[in-house]
């Protein structure tokens, strides 16, 4: 087109010139007009009236600084009820709506006391009052995602948050409770002026420092288990699209860990956030707290992990031995993070965030709703953003999904009931646990597996195809442990 010798390309050369021009110089103007808008909001957003520091725990006091964020956070105490979600002033007993669960875990401590989950708010209280806290002993390392506990972990490690938190975790619950609040109570600015005073003085559930840095208001992670298992994550080779900032740092010298804080974007950090405490997890006495994703975060790569992980002594890793089979078995914990990893949200970039903290408007001001909850109860703002449809429709697909992974729970539960009922009866039978050890093994798979759905909490929406395979496999599982417990008593 731009062929010098002829003049009338060079006319139309001009005029193509003039018109970019133009486009570049409204684009120019329209970026400074809405950066000047960010700027303005920005501004107002972080006039300081006080000061806010990395031993600031109580919220209060970043309250003064940015009320909005602080007004909604303090709604974490209210209740809601979806019909799979939300939560009640007395969240209710898991264990009485599925009385399946009370057999799953024979003789674990979850036998005993297992709710619903419900606002941050009452994250350290709720974790305070639990019967598997006050009838059966626990380690320090629980406050690792219930409690607002850096300044702990520093204190404890002289300034090495590493070392704080292995110290923590190497005391029973009670004791590590104590220096929690010894540590509120030291810090002038952490002296329990919280409003939600459901839980001990001088300690705070999950507060703004956990999230934010208090310089630049940035996102930031703060939790060893995090950082250490994200880094292990990218030491791995399992493909993790939906983090491009892993794949990025595989691609490079591999220097230094990975490093969320370093390497991630800020929309990945809108989900690593949370995925600081909503993940599978181990925390017990056998060794230091940690998050099982050195092969990948399937069900199937964490069950890897634990089945490769042998303790001091050359035992292989298991959460308990079944009370009633001697089957040793793993307990699943609230894998949202994980699971929402293999579902299309998070394969099209959308970020825990996006659904649970939505933008909102405040005046001029576009501000994250730190009510963090269901979006069910926000599906305006929550959804409607990317999914132009009525509210009903929107939920009307959500419950679909969830109705049919609930129906299928069911399913998976009856067969791992048949499944324990076979076990138990040919144990009693007498049929020696030696013979029985393959279908104890099948018993450890299909458990795994159901409980990885069940301890989830979106039942199946985070992704919903995803949490049907580990559904069918659990049955598949359960049912070939029937079968061969049936070939043994034939053989009798
Ligand atoms: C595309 C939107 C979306 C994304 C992204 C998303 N969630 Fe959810 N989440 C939901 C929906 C919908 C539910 C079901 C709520 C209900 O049943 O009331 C849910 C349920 C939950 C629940 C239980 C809530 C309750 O009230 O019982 C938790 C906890 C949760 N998600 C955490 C996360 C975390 C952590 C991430 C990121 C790793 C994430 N979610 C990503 C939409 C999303
Ligand atoms: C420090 C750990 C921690 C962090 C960080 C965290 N959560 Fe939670 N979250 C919890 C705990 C613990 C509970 C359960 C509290 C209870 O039941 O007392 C919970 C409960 C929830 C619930 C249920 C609320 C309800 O009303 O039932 C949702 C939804 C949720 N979290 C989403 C998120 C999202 C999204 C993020 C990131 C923006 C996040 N959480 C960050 C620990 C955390
Ligand atoms: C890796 C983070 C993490 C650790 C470590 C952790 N929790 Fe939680 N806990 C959560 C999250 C997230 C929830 C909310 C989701 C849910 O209830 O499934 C929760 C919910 C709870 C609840 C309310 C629901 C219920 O299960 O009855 C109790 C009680 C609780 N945890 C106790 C404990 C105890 C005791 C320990 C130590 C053995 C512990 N937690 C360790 C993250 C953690
Ligand atoms: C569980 C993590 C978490 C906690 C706890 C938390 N925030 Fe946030 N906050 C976020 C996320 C996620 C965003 C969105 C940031 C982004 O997209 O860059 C945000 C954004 C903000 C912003 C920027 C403006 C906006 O609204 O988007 C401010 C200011 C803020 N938070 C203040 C607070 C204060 C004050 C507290 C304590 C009362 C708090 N936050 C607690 C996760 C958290
Ligand atoms: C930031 C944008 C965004 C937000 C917010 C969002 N979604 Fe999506 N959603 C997507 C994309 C992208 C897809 C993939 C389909 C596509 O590419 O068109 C999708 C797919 C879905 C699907 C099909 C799921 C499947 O497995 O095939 C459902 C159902 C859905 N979204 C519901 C919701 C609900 C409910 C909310 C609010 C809680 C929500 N979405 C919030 C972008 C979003």
């Amino acid at each position: 087109m731009s062929n010098p010798r002829n003049p009338r390309a060079g006319r139309a050369g001009v005029i193509v010139l003039l018109v970019l021009a133009a486009v570049v110089g409204f684009a120019t103007a329209a970026l400074l007009t809405n950066i000047f808008e960010h700027k303005q909001e920005a501004k107002s957003t972080y006039v300081r009236l006080v000061d806010v520091n990395e031993d600031t725990t109580d919220p209060e006091p970043w309250g003064m600084n940015w009320p909005r964020q602080f007004d909604a956070y303090k709604r974490t105490s209210q209740s809601t009820r979806t019909v799979f979600g939300g939560s009640e002033a007395l969240p209710e007993e898991k264990l009485e709506r599925d009385p399946w669960l009370k057999r799953l875990f024979a003789g674990y401590a979850f036998a005993i006391d297992y709710r619903d989950r419900r606002g941050h708010a009452y994250m350290l209280a709720d974790q305070e009052q639990t019967k598997r806290v006050t009838e059966r002993p626990q380690t320090g390392a629980c406050l690792h995602c219930h409690a607002s506990v850096m300044p702990t972990y520093r204190r404890m490690g002289d300034g090495d948050v590493r070392k704080g938190f292995e110290a923590l975790g190497n005391l029973d619950y009670p004791s590590a409770h104590a220096q929690l609040v010894a540590t509120g109570s030291s810090n002038p600015t952490g002296g329990g002026t919280n409003a939600e005073k459901h839980h001990a003085e001088g300690a705070h559930p999950v507060s703004c420092v956990d999230c934010h840095d208090p310089k630049t208001m940035e996102l930031r992670v703060t939790r060893p288990g995090f950082v250490s298992g994200i880094a292990a994550l990218a030491e791995s080779a399992e493909p993790v699209p939906h983090l491009p900032s892993v794949e990025l740092w595989r691609s490079g010298p591999r220097s230094e860990p990975y490093d969320a804080n370093r390497d991630a974007s800020r929309q990945e950090m809108r989900s690593f956030v949370c995925a600081q405490c909503h993940v599978e997890y181990y925390c017990g006495p056998k060794t230091t707290l940690f998050f099982p994703w050195s092969k990948g975060l399937r069900v199937e790569q964490l069950e890897q992990h634990y089945d490769q992980l042998t303790f001091a002594d050359g035992q292989r890793f298991f959460d308990w031995k079944h009370a009633e089979t001697g089957a040793e078995v793993l307990k699943a914990q609230h894998p949202e993070f994980e699971l929402w990893s293999q579902g299309i949200h998070a394969r099209s970039g959308v970020s825990c965030a996006d659904c649970h903290m939505p933008y909102m408007r405040e005046g001029a001001l576009k501000v994250s709703d730190h009510w963090v909850r269901s979006p069910l109860l926000n599906v305006s703002r929550a959804c409607q953003v990317c999914h132009p449809y009525p509210e009903s429709e929107i939920t009307g697909r959500v419950t679909a999904i969830q109705q049919r992974t609930h129906d299928l729970m069911q399913r998976a539960a009856q067969a791992a009931t048949d499944m324990l009922d076979a076990l138990a009866t040919a144990k009693k039978g007498g049929i020696s646990e030696a013979a029985l050890a393959p279908a104890l093994e099948l018993q450890r798979k299909a458990q795994w597996r159901l409980d990885f759905v069940a301890a989830e909490n979106s039942m199946g929406f985070h992704a919903p195809q995803e949490s049907a395979r580990i559904l069918g496999e659990s049955i598949d599982y359960s049912r070939q442990a029937q079968l061969v417990v049936l070939a043994l008593s034939k053989d009798e």
